[in-house]
């Protein structure tokens, strides 16, 4: 099909104004009605141009509905953090402005013809149109959107009155007045991305319902209010019921004694279905009764403290992006509860509604921001400190007051009747001033049962709870003791004159910020991007230390890599750069604690022990354990024990333990190396099955851990040397440089002692903490060898030798001693850096390295997994006897860098992949294992996962110490106790070849 144009005006330039919109309906409660709707998702046509006001558009051909064009053939997709691609021009925007043209014709159903005839309406709904459009109706205007993740409605009963076929056109731009309002951290892509329906609204139906349900935890019962509105915002008599508590009542705003309820919380989400009726109408909806209070600087829900084991959410997806596809949104709340979360921000934007009902039933508290982000003010390149030229931020420009205000109103009225929804936000990172100020008035003036939160108001002179993103653990102890020392102040006050707020002080005596009065939380934290972030454990002993702290929300929940392929072919996931974007902030867009295809990264795993709502520490003869939920008792759960390594379990008598309560229980007695205790919950509840482990630990006995794998080395052989300067040591075989080249009738290569891992996300150049580059410019990733000296004893062979840096002096000098009797050989290693190593350059690990010429098979080892584990990660982890592919042991981070590595390994057998020969391992004190098919070269030169390239080698890695990876990329440096200092390291390890 391919319809005529609407008639081009090129003098109307709507994508630049700074109105809310044209013609659109007030927002209202997204409802699910008995009356009839018709979805108009699907193939619709398209045609695509540079041009907003239409000139030049392409050929029509086919696009979906919902999509985004950039991710269906049309332009591309670009990632910024912060800096707007476009000038800063309010509220201009480029001539060349990618134009997408949808039309499809539209016909009312012939059932709808009565209703109509008796005065129905007929609305047309876009639930998500990025960044704004304009909509004809056979041509004659009905009006133009604002706000990309907004609902907005307009009445077309009008426009479609006449039988037969009309034809709808919406001219979607990219850059518009919204641009300047909607910066947030993630692709830019547009598009209708939600979907679009028509709503057939009868007489004397329900237009808008607010709904409260109330708990008192005091007498544990629940009152209603329910309020049914018409078209006009007049209230319409309607009857709301809910047959389970046998309430029937007028929904006319009065309040409604529900009596005895269960209360809704994240833990127990306890729905009531409801109805509310008119004669013409029947809308139904959950409710869930629970209590919201801020009390003075406790956050309480149903009169408790709550802690935010939280993460903030985007909508994203590998090929659809934005798009919400139905079964992503399943999956991440089934994933969220699974891995212990009990909250979700959605930043920053609402997302698609379906999120918040899954939320309600499967208990996530929320806070709900607004789409509203202008970051790019702040890094306009005009901003100095005198500020000369920069662009009035939004946050105190009246031209956008009434805009804003109206986007926040929106977002309100469409979710206010979610029990999920705790708080809400205004949005993400725009400074404050009196527009902001209206905003957060706005929130209450719509809702005022819920509380407040924007980031941005520092001093929380406006907001109901204090907030900060990526507040180290040191701030945020002094927020936790109400005690903000002199240097944080000035830090503080610093944020809030980079914002270009005039703030005289943070905190005075004359003026002291309420912020140290009120709850407090960390909207962002933990910054996920790669491997990390580190000590997430060390934030959760705070909260468990100060009642203040409420917890907080991980940035961030998905890694946003699209899939495309590279130059070469490979099917990789892209990030900024990768679409030929001249401006963009690279795989800053992958830091989730999913992989763009929602694997779980390791850090969800780490985040699901410290976010475990029982804390559990194993000791050798009992386990401690913590019940922190806020309503719950354990008896939903089964505690069992493990003493040998196979993870076979019995089951542990549980105490009591009411909410807050702690209890030690005592363990089987024997004489175990390894005891592991775990947590499992006794039936299926919402999308945790039965069976599923919350948290697990273990407790390991050093000594008899080594002592079930010592080296038996006796008696040992003595070292022989061969005609061409290579020695054997029993079935070790080392060159004339003393470097390990066989083992049995194994090859080895590149075997030796090795000070460098491939840099994480979080030790980059775009950092606070640059070590790559310190690495690399003493050359640390390609440090030389020099033997030094062989020594031959009677029972050992000692191999001296220094590792060196290219153009400096510093230095580390390795003693190797091997031992050997008939089945194998014992390696002493030591490392001495060189006593002038900087004090301030942690080395990335002290360890020892090599690689078997054959592909790699399979891993049986006992260590710490199954995931991997870093100084500081690794949480949740225990020890055992686990077998894995190599494959299994990688994770494939969207921009290769460190990972895999299992800790405390004891024992491990590499089976040969191709050739037969496999080799077993054993350090009796436990190193740290890594496996690859590559080398650290190789994960450290390239930036793509999917460009990795296996080289036939099995590469082994054996770390007797890392570094911490912390969480620099966006948040704090490893903690002192997690830096690997230049320091001499001792450890030991056997190589034997397999099955002998
Ligand atoms: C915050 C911001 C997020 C994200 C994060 C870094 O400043 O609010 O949107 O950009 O940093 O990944």
């Amino acid at each position: 099909m391919s319809t005529p144009l609407p008639p081009a005006d090129r003098t109307d330039r709507w994508w630049e104004e700074l109105r809310a919109g044209r013609n659109r309906l007030r927002g209202r409660a997204h409802l699910h009605s008995d009356a009839p709707e018709l979805s108009l998702d699907g193939t619709w046509d398209f045609r695509y141009g540079t041009r907003a006001d239409g000139t030049g558009l392409g050929e029509p051909g086919p696009i979906e509905v919902p999509g985004l064009w950039q991710l269906q053939g049309h332009g591309a997709p670009q990632y910024t953090n912060v800096v707007y691609p476009i000038p800063v021009d309010v509220p201009h925007v480029p001539d060349e402005n990618p134009t997408g043209h949808y039309s499809r014709t539209v016909s009312i159903p012939a059932d709808w013809t009565e209703q109509l005839a008796a005065g129905a309406r007929v609305l047309l709904r876009f639930q998500g149109v990025d960044s704004a459009a304009k909509v004809w109706i056979d041509g004659a205007e009905i009006g133009v959107t604002s706000g990309s993740r907004l609902t907005q409605e307009f009445d077309v009963t009008g426009a479609l009155s006449a039988p037969g076929e009309h034809v709808l056109d919406v001219r979607v731009v990219q850059w518009s007045a919204n641009t300047y309002l909607e910066d947030q951290d993630m692709w830019w892509a547009s598009g209708i991305f939600r979907s679009v329906d028509l709503l057939l609204r009868p007489v004397g139906g329900i237009h808008d319902l607010v709904t409260d349900a109330d708990f008192d935890p005091v007498t544990g019962r629940g009152t209603l209010t329910a309020t049914a509105f018409g078209a006009d915002g007049e209230i319409v008599p309607a009857t709301v019921r809910i047959p389970e508590l046998g309430l029937e009542a007028a929904a006319d705003g009065s309040v409604i004694a529900a009596g005895e309820v269960a209360p809704w919380s994240a833990e127990s989400p306890r729905l009531y279905e409801a109805t509310v009726s008119t004669g013409a109408e029947t809308v139904r909806l959950k409710l869930g009764f629970r209590r919201v209070e801020v009390d003075g600087e406790i956050f309480r829900v149903n009169g408790e403290r709550i802690v935010f084991r939280g993460v903030n959410r985007h909508e994203a997806d590998p090929v659809v992006g934005r798009t919400q596809h139905l079964a992503n949104q399943d999956l991440d709340v089934a994933l969220m509860k699974q891995h212990n979360l009990n909250a979700v921000r959605t930043s920053h934007y609402p997302p698609h509604q379906r999120f918040l009902e899954l939320c309600d039933e499967a208990g996530l508290y929320v806070i709900c921001e607004g789409d509203f982000e202008s970051h790019g003010f702040h890094v306009d390149s005009t901003w100095g400190e005198d500020a000369t030229g920069a662009a009035e931020r939004p946050a105190a420009d009246e031209r956008f007051r009434e805009t804003l205000c109206e986007r926040t109103e929106r977002f309100v009225l469409r979710d206010r009747n979610h029990s999920s929804i705790v708080m809400w936000s205004i949005g993400n990172e725009a400074s404050t001033g009196p527009v902001t100020e209206a905003m957060i008035e706005t929130v209450r003036a719509t809702d005022p049962t819920r509380p407040v939160i924007y980031e941005q108001d520092y001093r929380a002179d406006h907001v109901d709870v204090f907030s900060l993103m990526y507040a180290d653990h040191a701030e945020s102890e002094q927020i936790g003791r109400r005690e903000l020392s002199e240097e944080y102040v000035d830090k503080l006050t610093g944020m809030l004159h980079h914002l270009g707020v005039d703030a005289e002080s943070y905190s005075s005596d004359e003026d002291p910020a309420p912020a140290l009065t009120k709850p407090f939380l960390w909207i962002e934290f933990a910054h996920a991007m790669g491997n990390g972030a580190g000590a997430l454990k060390e934030y959760m002993d705070l909260v468990h230390r100060y009642p203040a702290l409420h917890g907080g929300f991980i940035w961030e929940w998905i890694d946003h890599g699209l899939v495309t392929t590279d130059a070469e072919g490979n099917r990789i996931y892209g990030y900024g750069g990768d679409f030929g974007e001249r401006l963009h902030d690279s795989n800053f867009v992958a830091d989730g604690l999913v992989l763009p295809d929602r694997t779980p990264s390791p850090a969800l795993l780490d985040a699901k022990h410290h976010y475990s709502p029982v804390g559990l520490e194993v000791g050798p003869a009992s386990a401690t354990l913590v019940n922190r939920y806020a309503f719950s008792d354990l008896s939903h759960l089964r505690a069992e024990v493990s003493t040998d390594l196979q993870e076979t379990w019995q089951e542990l008598a549980l105490p009591e333990l009411s909410p807050g309560a702690s209890a030690e229980v005592a363990l089987p007695g024997g004489e175990h190396a390894a005891v592991t205790v775990r947590l499992v919950t006794r039936e299926a509840d919402g999308p945790v099955p039965a069976g599923h482990e919350i948290v697990a630990a273990s407790h390991v006995e050093a000594e008899r851990l080594a002592a079930s794998v010592a080296p038996a080395v006796s008696p040992a052989l003595a070292p022989r040397q061969e005609a061409d300067g290579s020695w054997q040591v029993g079935p070790a075989r080392l060159d004339d440089l003393g470097r390990l080249v066989g083992l049995g009738d194994l090859v080895i290569e590149h075997a030796g002692a090795d000070l460098y891992r491939a840099p994480v996300d979080n030790e980059r150049a775009r950092t606070r903490y640059p070590l790559e580059a310190r690495w690399k410019r003493i050359g640390l990733d390609v440090a030389r060898r020099r033997l030094v000296g062989i020594e031959a004893g009677a029972e050992q062979l000692v191999v001296r030798s220094r590792i060196s840096l290219d153009g400096n002096a510093l230095h580390a000098d390795v003693v190797e001693t091997w031992r050997a009797d008939a089945d194998g050989a014992e390696l002493a290693v030591s490392v001495s850096p060189s006593p002038l190593w900087p004090a301030d350059l942690p080395l990335p690990r002290i360890g020892w390295t090599f690689a078997l010429p054959s592909a790699p098979g399979e891993v049986t080892y006992e260590g710490f997994g199954p995931h991997e584990t870093y100084p500081d990660t690794g949480g949740g982890t225990t020890f055992a006897r686990r077998t894995a592919t190599v494959q299994e042991l990688q994770v494939p981070y969207v921009f290769p860098q460190e990972n895999g590595n299992r800790a405390g390994v004891v024992r491990a057998v590499l089976s040969g992949g191709e050739s037969a020969e496999g080799l077993e391992l054993t350090a009796p004190e436990g190193l740290g294992l890594a496996v690859r098919p590559w080398s650290t070269a190789e994960l450290d030169a390239r930036a793509h996962d999917g460009a990795l390239r296996a080289d036939g080698r099995t590469w082994v890695t054996l770390s007797a110490a890392l570094h911490g990876v912390g969480s620099a990329a966006c948040g704090p440096v490893p903690l002192p106790q997690h830096v690997l200092s230049a320091r001499e390291e001792s450890f030991r390890l056997r190589l034997a070849p397999a099955g002998r």
